[in-house]
């Protein structure tokens, strides 16, 4: 067993190397190192813990471990680059399920020498920790569910939901006095089961009350409960190592949030409060729904022709690039551009895609050179200038009803607005609606045509006809 000055020694390192991978992955120059310092800090943890914290019951552990790392490789291998975020947020539910099972573990087992504030403060951990991951559980899955399309994307929107959100949270707080009083006289279980059932039930309304545009900003924030369960499960387990991951977990996946419901115009409290997607709930307007009038469609032949002539092009890419795997075709086509002298760029919205930085990934992988992706707020103001917009599988990032109809489900939310340059060529397979279920009256405007087909195919051709 290694001497408690080695675990301390081992639990720093791990903990600078942490800070270290969440500085990297800020910027995709430096997220691979981010990525590696984030492995070397996890396999020092995991060492210094089974080697210097747990004192027996090593060939359990190390069956589970087996297990564990197997399972997590076989999801690694085989999941598909459009199904992250469904992936995050069942591995949300994992670290839920885990604070519950600490925390039960914990009441039932370790409480039996401490007495008075001692056992009080132990209680009060217990409690808010296992609140905590039982929410996160029941909320991750939810979310799962509906990234994964086995649940409806719209807003489930239940009379006096605030209310009935109120209730809950009164009664898990009158529970949790229950629980510190009746474990004083060596109960509690019966107040902590009944917890755990209300806040399963919290955790499932909570998401199911968000539209699918505000799906991004759960997602963070799972991830941020999830940092906060673990912080709580370190308090419950006296690990100083899990409180701060926790914390860093807890805090990033907030600031996170905080930066998604900038991008997309959602007030932030009421988005921590839970009584959120409020925009996305509001009835969709005559407009929104119906068709609006005749869109103008386009060839390949066409589209190769304004690109040939085109001084400066601007592509924006969507969920669509992802789904066709379109991201090493569109490589191609830039290069051919740039060969011919035309200055092409990317307009990235901070949530195209199904996943904070999606389209940054796909465009790393398939080599586009970082110094021409910008962000939508460096560019937006450009598009006077540009003669060719190529939306590649975007729909709701470039939607103007966000900009000019107060009665959208995405009204506020800053877009893409490609529409005020010459011309926008919309690839897409057909008239589809995108993830927040809105029509998008781009495409029915004069200077937008359309090139129906899959992304990578159309592309493939426009290469062919340059
Ligand atoms: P979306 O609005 O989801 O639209 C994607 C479009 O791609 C669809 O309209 C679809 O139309 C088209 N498409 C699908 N497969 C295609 C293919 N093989 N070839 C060509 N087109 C294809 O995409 P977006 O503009 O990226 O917006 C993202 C949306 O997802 C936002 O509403 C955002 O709030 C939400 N969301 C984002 C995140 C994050 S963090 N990024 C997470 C969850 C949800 P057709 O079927 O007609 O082809």
């Amino acid at each position: 067993m290694m001497s408690t000055g080695i675990v301390s020694v081992a639990y720093i390192a791990a903990m600078i190397l942490f800070i270290l991978a969440l500085s990297g992955l800020s910027n995709q120059e430096t997220a691979r190192k981010g990525n590696w310092y984030g492995i070397a800090g996890m396999v020092i943890a995991l060492l210094a813990t089974i080697f210097g914290v747990v004192s027996n019951n090593y060939i359990e552990l190390m069956a589970a471990l087996l297990i564990g790392s197997i399972i997590g490789m076989l999801i690694a291998k085989r999941v598909q680059m459009t199904e992250i975020p469904e992936l995050i947020a069942i591995l949300h539910s994992l670290v839920g399920l885990a604070a519950i099972m600490v925390g039960y573990a914990n009441f039932a087992g370790a409480s039996e020498n401490l007495t008075g504030i001692d056992l009080t403060i132990h209680d009060i951990e217990t409690y808010i920790g296992v609140l905590i991951g039982a929410v996160t559980l029941s909320g991750s899955i939810t979310a799962y569910g509906k990234l994964s399309g086995r649940l409806g994307s719209k807003p489930l929107t239940l009379p006096g939901r605030h209310l009935f959100n109120l209730g809950l949270l009164i009664t898990a707080i009158w529970l949790g006095q229950q629980f510190v009083a009746q474990s004083a006289m060596g109960s509690g279980m019966l107040p902590l089961v009944i917890m755990i059932a209300i806040a399963l039930i919290f955790g499932v309304h909570m998401v199911m009350a968000i539209g699918g545009a505000d799906m991004p900003v759960v997602i963070s924030m799972l991830n941020s409960y999830s940092g906060w369960a673990a912080a709580a499960t370190g308090f419950m387990l006296n690990n100083d190592l899990l409180i701060v991951i926790g914390a860093l977990v807890g805090s990033s996946g907030a600031i996170l949030s905080y930066i998604m419901c900038k991008a997309m115009n959602r007030n932030f409290l009421a988005v921590i409060a839970g009584g959120f997607g409020a925009g996305a709930s509001v009835k969709v307007s005559p407009a929104n729904e119906q068709a609006q009038g005749e869109v103008t469609t386009t060839t390949v032949t066409e589209t190769a022709e304004l690109l040939n002539n085109a001084k400066e092009v601007m592509i924006i890419p969507g969920y669509g690039m992802a789904v066709a795997k379109a991201q090493q075709t569109v490589s191609e086509l830039v290069n051919k551009l740039r060969a011919k002298g035309i200055n092409v760029r990317f307009a990235i919205h901070p949530v195209a895609g199904r996943m904070p930085g999606q389209m940054n990934v796909l465009l790393a992988e398939a080599k586009v050179p970082y110094d021409i992706v910008f962000e939508m707020d460096e560019v937006n103001d450009d598009f006077p200038q540009v003669d060719v917009s190529l939306v590649i599988g975007a729909n709701d990032t470039v939607n103007p009803s966000a900009v000019d109809e107060p009665n959208s489900p995405i009204a506020g939310m800053p877009v893409i607005e490609c529409w005020n340059g010459k011309t926008s060529i919309v690839l897409k397979r057909g008239m589809a609606t995108g993830y927040a279920g809105v029509q998008n009256p781009l495409f029915f405007k004069d200077n937008t045509h359309m090139l129906f087909g899959d992304a990578k195919t159309t592309l493939t051709e426009i290469i062919a006809g340059l």
